[in-house]
């Protein structure tokens, strides 16, 4: 039996590290399902007046379960914990990262609405290992509601393919100019290429930004290189922006119903408070751009919706809504008018 003790990353929100506590723990036990051998007793231990989360392990975690606990969203350093009589020490255990971009990618840009990085780290996380495709190479994720892109950008600092939809042409063109800059400054070899669609009888228009980029011109050339494709459109409309079953993962932060509203057509006629109206209009096309055994993750505020109500929609669609503990674990506040949770649903 080895013990396993994680420093946990304090990011720059002091408040969502905080709440975060009790939500790292359920990551890390979805997390730990997924690893090679058997883990438990997940706890948070005070060593010396600083936090860790600790977990037994039968045996040493594999090179691969390494890999998965390097990335979890609070990961900051990892030990190996070792106790006799009462000493206490911690062998330090190397990360190991495996990612596409630095984290600077998601901490330059700074905005109201901006949903927390390590937040959205979890999101991402918690949906592919619940997904068929957690080991999987090659990852397509779609955010259909991407604002200014937190999802995307974190889904590429993990070196996934990254398609998002915003219906703001503003915002999307700012984060199209903010990566455009990026990827110039860090010199990555890059393409952008701007599309229009159309639909029948003007029935919408969507701008396309796709950006394809590679790390240097060999690997460029030899077509080892990423996507980014933002779109500025309506939601509803996914699935005639992506392919059918396109996506191993959706994940997005819904309209709160405070600081952003709901837009659920482009002329912007219909504005709610609740996101209910925008998952009925918009469930049915991102369910098509998925694959089976693909998993949804969406964060919402819960003072607009129950989580039955969440719950009740999503088996509707006939999505399975992962809906026992951990996953009951991630119910936080963020500011007065917010109370967040997470609903994850798999194809
Ligand atoms: C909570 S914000 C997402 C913030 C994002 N995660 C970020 O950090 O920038 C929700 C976004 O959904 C967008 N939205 C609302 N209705 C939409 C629709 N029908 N289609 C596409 N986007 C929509 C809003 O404009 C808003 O930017």
């Amino acid at each position: 039996m080895i013990t396993y003790a994680v420093l946990a990353n304090p990011g720059h929100n002091r408040v969502y590290f905080e709440a975060s506590k009790k939500l790292s723990l359920a990551e890390l036990e979805i997390a730990c399902r997924r690893f090679s051998v058997e883990c438990r007793d997940f706890a948070l231990a005070e060593i010396e007046g600083i936090l860790y989360l600790t977990f037994n392990a039968e045996e040493p975690l594999s090179n691969d379960d390494l890999a998965w606990l390097s990335r979890l969203s609070f990961t900051y350093a990892i030990f190996e914990l070792r106790k006799k009589e009462s000493e206490v020490a911690l062998i330090p255990i190397r990360k190991i990262s495996s990612y596409y971009f630095n984290d600077d990618l998601n901490t330059i840009l700074k905005y109201t609405g901006k949903t927390n990085e390590l937040f959205t780290r979890l999101m991402i996380n918690v949906a592919l290992l619940s997904s068929d495709f957690y080991n999987t190479k090659d990852i397509n994720l779609l955010d259909p509601v991407a604002g200014k892109g937190t999802t995307l950008f974190e889904s590429l600092i993990a070196g996934y393919n990254s398609y998002g939809i915003e219906i703001n042409p503003n915002v999307v063109h700012e984060a199209a100019v903010f990566f455009k800059k990026y990827l110039e400054n860090e010199k990555y070899k890059h393409s952008l290429k701007k599309e229009r669609m159309r639909g029948e009888a003007k029935s919408f228009t969507a701008n396309f930004y796709r950006f394809e980029f590679a790390k240097s011109k060999e690997d460029f050339k030899a077509g080892k290189t990423l996507q980014l494709c933002m779109v500025a459109g309506d939601s509803r409309y996914s699935n005639r922006f992506f392919k059918k079953k396109m996506f191993h993962i959706i994940v997005g932060d819904l309209p709160y119903g405070v600081q952003h509203r709901n837009v659920s057509n482009q002329n912007q006629s219909s504005i709610t408070r609740s996101p209910k109206e925008l998952l009925n209009y918009c469930l049915p096309s991102w369910i098509e751009s998925l694959k089976s055994g693909g998993v949804i993750v969406l964060a919402w505020n819960k003072f607009v919706l129950s989580r039955e109500q969440m719950i009740e929609i999503f088996s509707r669609h006939n999505l399975k809504v992962l809906n026992d503990s951990p996953y009951t674990d991630f119910e936080h506040r963020v500011d007065q008018a917010i109370n967040r949770d997470i609903i994850v649903a798999k194809k």
